[in-house]
């Protein structure tokens, strides 16, 4: 078993600031064409009620909206802080939560759509572990559903020779630098810098991850028997091209009928 996939970095003073930290995320202008996009894709498969499994739904970011687009949703999470988070919100009695990593945990059920977003994939810091998490969405997919991962795209191209830090968000009050540490096993780790209100003072925290290339994971998906059907840059459906700094992938599980 991949046991990167079970290190909990979202522990409780994660989790209590998580949606203050992260509240650029929860903009209209962001969450509603990933909602858009989520919701469209949970109908197509079904005539009747249409669901959804998030893979790290977190305190439920895009869970609540989702589910007051009309989608059943459960979600499954490795820190018990953010599922508490979730829990604390008005209207998330429906949602089913499974306190695991998203590379084992089964819920039992078939679901239209499971979704994985923010470059969660890349917690997952090994390549059996990502595997596996392909695995486990066909798992729980109805024949022909789909599965979807929003995932940056590797920075390499922005280093500058020698160097192995990129400043990826600079703000008043965030600043957030991706440092790649092993470009022989593709790992790597975001640090952010959070301001605290007080000047000069900033809490710190940072992520390992795995990065990956979208091809990669086209063949983890075809592995677990799904082929893809969409890429796109950015939730709102622009094209993917070379200058692409995110991928937001839909694959298909075979056997629709
Ligand atoms: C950046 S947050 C994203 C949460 C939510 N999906 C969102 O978009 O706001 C990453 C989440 O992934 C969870 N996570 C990381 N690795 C995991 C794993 N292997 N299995 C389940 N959850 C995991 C963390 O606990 C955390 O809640």
């Amino acid at each position: 078993m991949d046991t990167s996939s079970h290190i909990d970095h979202f522990d409780e003073p994660v989790a209590a600031t998580y949606d203050a930290d992260e509240a650029s995320m929860f903009a209209p202008g962001v969450l509603g064409p990933t909602v858009d996009v989520l919701a469209g894709l949970a109908r197509a498969g079904s005539a009747e009620q249409p669901s959804a499994l998030e893979f790290a739904i977190g305190t439920g970011r895009v869970a609540v909206p989702l589910l007051k687009a009309g989608v059943a949703v459960d979600g499954i999470d490795l820190s018990q802080a953010m599922l508490d988070r979730l829990r604390a919100k008005s209207g998330t009695e429906s949602i089913r939560t499974v306190t695991g990593s998203f590379t084992t945990a089964d819920l039992g059920a078939k679901y239209d759509l499971v979704y994985l977003v923010f470059n969660t994939i890349g917690n997952v810091t090994t390549q059996d572990g990502q595997v596996e998490c392909f695995a486990n969405a066909a798992r729980h997919l109805k024949p022909g559903g789909h599965f979807v991962v929003e995932n940056i795209v590797p920075r390499l191209r922005h280093l500058t020779p020698g160097s192995n830090e990129i400043v990826f968000h600079a703000s008043d009050d965030h600043v957030g630098v991706d440092v790649y540490t092993d470009l022989v096993n593709q790992q790597a780790v975001s640090r952010h810098f959070f301001a605290e209100g007080e000047p000069d003072v900033f809490r710190h925290g940072e992520t390992p991850f795995r990065y990956t290339w979208p091809s990669e994971l086209d063949l983890m998906a075809r592995l677990a028997g799904m082929d893809l059907v969409d890429r796109w840059a950015d939730w709102d459906k622009t094209p993917f091209s070379g200058e692409s700094g995110s991928h937001v992938s839909v694959w298909q599980l075979g056997g629709s009928s």
